[in-house]
């Protein structure tokens, strides 16, 4: 067909083709060309000048000159391990993701673990949301999970990702702090954005510091649709439970470990594996109707909601099992390119306006992360499937597409690729009308019920964990306003909560802030006075 056999990621044979081995063979260019002397430059005399000629040093230099490609914008630190993911039961009636066809049947997975803010080299123990995304090498093409280990996210929009992602990240003029998240830019954001309440405890709960990769359980965050056969369709939530129960450090625990260990959660991972200790993870969906959907108070849509246990059980459908650590760690971890655009027939999309900016932004970023258009071709990102389009050249084809024809439909190559129809991938026909504008839906209002339900959920050590989480991030914010405002946000969670932080603080109770979502926030953020001519 022309495509060169590269997929086949999961089990260790498929991916021979492209593993190498070089320990005690004899040292080449990259031409092929055996090295005589890999220790000394050629040079004009002993002591005299090294020549431009001189190809083997030049090659190894300039080699080693394009070692590093830029960090991912978010996510930058993380480990990863291949696997499978095991179906329990048959789940046609919810589904046609052929993951889910049949009881015992396996699929590959390859599964990266990350922090979210700090640098690649930054410490594993950081105060941060986790990272949980999962690569299924399906019969019928890649699925891509890519969740986080809280069932929430910060904000609603995708509009505002670049903005919060900039409080996040080191402040720019002094690149501080590399890992954590108490600084004034971070808190300022938080501060005005209410919408960020209910993240905002989960971040500041035990949640955000992991004992293991291997304690942590992982949410799809969204609602997705499952679609099947007959083209039915429900929603549905994705839930990673572990099987060695989820687990956390203290925060004195942590900061120890951070000076100690920077590679506490890396290591772990690996040397659980080689040990034989396989981390596992059931896979369950949380299903409900649109009808059940639109009876909630909050909106599905909506990403800093989740659908209480209670009002929707979790059904369990299969595990996870990770038994391989990569080969190579820049070969798989770092160039593995996951991305919610990738889902396979019986899996689609909801509305939710920060999974639809989504489905933009991770390709555009590998296409740049990966240098150009052909990543899909990397051996840790190409499908098991079969592939085959029209696609063509660009950066690093590796391909050798044969024949003429590269469009389609044609008359001149019978057996040019052809579309599958009801076979393939069909968008669920969702049905599709408004009026062309920006805001937001009304549910989407409202911030502060979940915050308190999960505050109060917490044991009294848990809560103090979350109290001296907001002093000590709090302490580290210069600007009294921006520690007012959040303290004045926190009177909306729980009275208790705010009283005991504006303690730590030294502050006075502030009012609360305003219950409903009005930006900018009454009597907190000034109105800017705008003005249409540059200075
Ligand atoms: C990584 C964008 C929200 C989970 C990334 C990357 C980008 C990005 C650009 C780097 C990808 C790469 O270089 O390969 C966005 C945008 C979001 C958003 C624009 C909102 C509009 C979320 C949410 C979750 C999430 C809600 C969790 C449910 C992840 C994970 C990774 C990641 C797990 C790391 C994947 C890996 O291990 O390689 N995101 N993200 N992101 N994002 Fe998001």
């Amino acid at each position: 067909n022309g495509q060169p056999a590269l997929g086949a990621n999961a089990g260790t044979a498929p991916l021979d083709r492209v593993r190498a081995d070089d320990s005690g063979r004899v040292l080449t260019t990259n031409q092929g060309v055996p090295v005589g002397d890999n220790q000394n430059s050629l040079k004009a005399g002993l002591r005299g000048y090294t020549l431009m000629e001189d190809f083997i040093l030049r090659e190894k230099i300039t080699h080693f000159d394009h070692e590093r490609i830029p960090e991912r914008v978010v996510h930058a630190r993380g480990s990863a391990a291949h696997g499978y993911f095991e179906c329990y039961k048959e789940q046609s009636d919810l589904t046609r993701a052929s993951l889910f066809a049949k009881a015992g049947k396996r699929t590959p997975v390859f599964v990266r673990f990350s922090t979210v803010a700090g640098e690649r080299g930054s410490t594993d123990t950081a105060r941060d949301v986790r990272g949980f995304a999962v690569k299924f090498y399906t019969d019928e093409g890649n699925w891509d999970l890519v969740g986080n280990n809280m069932p929430v996210f910060f904000i609603q929009d995708a509009m505002k990702f670049p903005d919060l992602v900039h409080a996040v990240k080191p402040e720019p003029h002094n690149g501080i702090p590399q890992a954590a998240s108490a600084h004034d830019t971070f808190w300022d954001f938080a501060s005005l954005m209410p919408e960020i309440t209910h993240m905002l405890m989960w971040a500041m709960s035990d949640r955000a510091i992991p004992r293991s990769y291997r304690t942590m359980q992982g949410f799809g965050v969204h609602t997705f649709r499952l679609v099947n056969a007959e083209g039915k369709s429900v929603f549905c939530k994705f839930h990673w439970s572990p099987m060695a129960g989820t687990h956390s450090l203290v925060w004195d625990e942590a900061v120890k470990i951070s000076g100690a260990d920077s590679d506490f959660h890396r290591r772990d991972l690996w040397e659980a594996i080689e040990a034989g200790a396989y981390p596992e993870w059931e896979l369950a969906l949380q299903v409900f109707t649109e009808e059940q959907a639109e009876a909630f108070e909050f909106d599905v849509l909506d990403p800093t909601k989740l659908i209480p246990e209670e009002m929707v059980p979790l059904t369990p459908v299969g595990k996870m099992v990770l038994n391989r650590n990569p080969d190579n760690f820049f070969a798989e971890t770092e160039q593995v390119a996951f991305c919610t655009a990738h889902i396979v027939p019986g899996i689609d999309f909801s509305n939710d306006p920060l999974l639809q900016g989504r489905i933009h932004s991770y390709v555009d970023t590998q296409i740049s992360r990966l240098g150009g258009a052909n990543f899909h071709e990397i051996p840790i990102n190409s499908p098991i499937a079969p592939l085959h389009n029209n696609q063509r050249d660009g950066m690093h084809r590796q391909a050798i597409n044969r024949g003429r024809v590269a469009y389609e439909p044609n008359s001149l190559a019978g057996g040019a690729p052809f579309q599958a129809g009801g076979r393939g991938f069909n968008s669920f026909p969702q049905a599709a009308d408004g009026d062309k504008v920006r805001g937001k839906p009304e549910k989407f209002a409202e911030h502060y019920g979940q915050a308190r339900l999960f505050f109060i959920s917490q044991t009294p050590p848990e809560q103090d964990h979350i109290v001296n989480a907001f002093r000590f991030e709090l302490t580290k914010v210069q600007t009294v306003a921006i520690r007012k405002r959040i303290v004045a946000m926190l009177r909306n969670v729980d009275e208790t909560l705010a009283q005991r932080v504006a303690d730590g603080l030294g502050l006075a109770l502030p009012p609360a802030m305003p219950t409903l979502d009005l930006v900018p926030i009454p009597d907190y953020a000034p109105a800017p006075s705008l003005s249409l001519t540059h200075r």
